[in-house]
């Protein structure tokens, strides 16, 4: 059942370009525009929306994170994503005009579960994005779009992350494209891309080797620094995350731009960190910006693992190792930064003997508070 690969985190990780094609299809009709109907919250609602809140935990919660950058940016509705165990604590304010997204791979996430609950008794409507047909969370939640990643085994989330990610984008599209925001053509233009990018995330998978080998000679550190920027940071985050749970190093995402608010005290000779680069072209002025931060912290000996767009050129003097992505737009970076990302955590906990689709003391869907 393990398709031939030595484990479950392994053929989830390589079923991602196929994931991400089952979650687009049939959503995008040929005009390009998005066919969202078994969303069931009718155009007129959507368009009174006045704020998104999305709530999550673990991995979900960083794909929410990088929602909350499309959402702002094509729908011009303010949109806050929060840790699902935090939100209903802090008596948050939502009423009927508040949209909430809870996102669960499982539908069965407690945490998440009792945050939906709170925002339907405050009157918010919730939409579920799940990987579970059926579960609980979107039983409870006023309308469901279902991501297609098919059964994730591996207690690691990997493709269940992708395809919430392209559920996200497509709901931030879809509220772009009802509410015709002026970010009319590149909501086009992305829809577009968003179509391709199965084939991009297939064409990173292709190129793994070198990140393995760079994995396995990391695999006697004790800290991996991950740095990013806009939607790169989540993505920091996310890396981090993985490499805790798979290989039991220690691992800290940070935002690029905190460095010099005191993480950069952490810098010594040969630390790994890990840099996700934001493409030069678009937000170029956040790619400046962290290519200087490479600079910064190679000069303190950090050993600098630069992840960046192909053809970036800036980079590569300061990158001890480069791994190329391929050109996409900003915000749908993370679909393709993530997988080095994935395959490095999963080869660092092979090459430290862990198990790596039952890491020790975490389960697959987290039940309890
Ligand atoms: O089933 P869910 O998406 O609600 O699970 C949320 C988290 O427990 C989950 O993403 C967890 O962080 C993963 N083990 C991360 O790889």
């Amino acid at each position: 059942e393990k398709g031939g690969y030595d484990y479950f985190m392994l053929k989830e990780i390589a079923e991602q370009p196929k994931a991400v094609a089952d979650t687009l299809l049939g959503r995008i009709d040929l005009a390009g525009n998005l066919c969202l109907d078994e969303v069931r919250i009718p155009a007129s609602v959507l368009r009174e929306v006045t704020k998104v809140v999305i709530v999550a935990c673990g991995t979900a919660y960083h794909a929410g994170m990088i929602a909350k950058y499309a959402i702002e940016h094509w729908t011009r509705i303010p949109c806050e994503t929060e840790l699902a165990s935090e939100f209903r604590y802090r008596d948050p304010i939502l009423d009927q005009r508040t949209l909430v997204i809870a996102i669960s791979q499982s539908g069965e996430t407690m945490d998440t579960l009792m945050a939906l609950r709170h925002a339907r008794e405050q009157g918010a409507k919730v939409l579920a994005i799940c990987n579970t047909n059926g579960s609980t969370i979107p039983r409870e939640s006023d309308a469901v779009l279902y991501t297609h990643a098919g059964p994730e085994v591996a207690v690691a989330s990997t493709k269940a992350f992708l395809t919430q990610l392209v559920a996200c984008y497509l709901v931030a599209l879809y509220l772009g494209q009802v509410r015709g925001t002026k970010w009319g053509d590149e909501i086009l233009s992305v829809i577009r891309e968003l179509s391709e990018i199965a084939t991009q995330v297939d064409e990173v998978l292709e190129t793994m080797e070198p990140v393995r080998e760079l994995a396995r000679t990391l695999a006697d550190k004790n800290t991996v620094l991950f740095l990013g920027r806009h939607v790169g940071f989540p993505v920091a985050l996310e890396g981090a995350l993985k490499l805790k749970e798979l290989a039991y190093m220690h691992a800290e995402g940070f935002a690029a731009g905190e460095l010099k608010h005191g993480p950069i005290a952490l810098i010594e000779q040969d630390v790994p960190v890990v840099v996700v680069v934001p493409s030069p072209r678009g937000r170029s002025v956040l790619h400046d910006k962290i290519v200087s931060n490479i600079q910064e912290i190679r000069a303190r000996g950090a050993r600098t693992i630069v992840i960046a767009e192909r053809g970036d050129a800036s980079v590569a003097p300061y990158a001890d190792h480069l791994i190329e992505i391929p050109v996409t737009p900003t915000l749908l970076q993370p679909l393709v930064a993530t997988v080095p990302l994935q395959v490095f955590a999963c080869e660092l906990a092979t090459a430290r003997g862990n198990e790596v689709d039952q890491p020790r003391n975490l389960a697959k869907s987290v039940t309890v508070e």
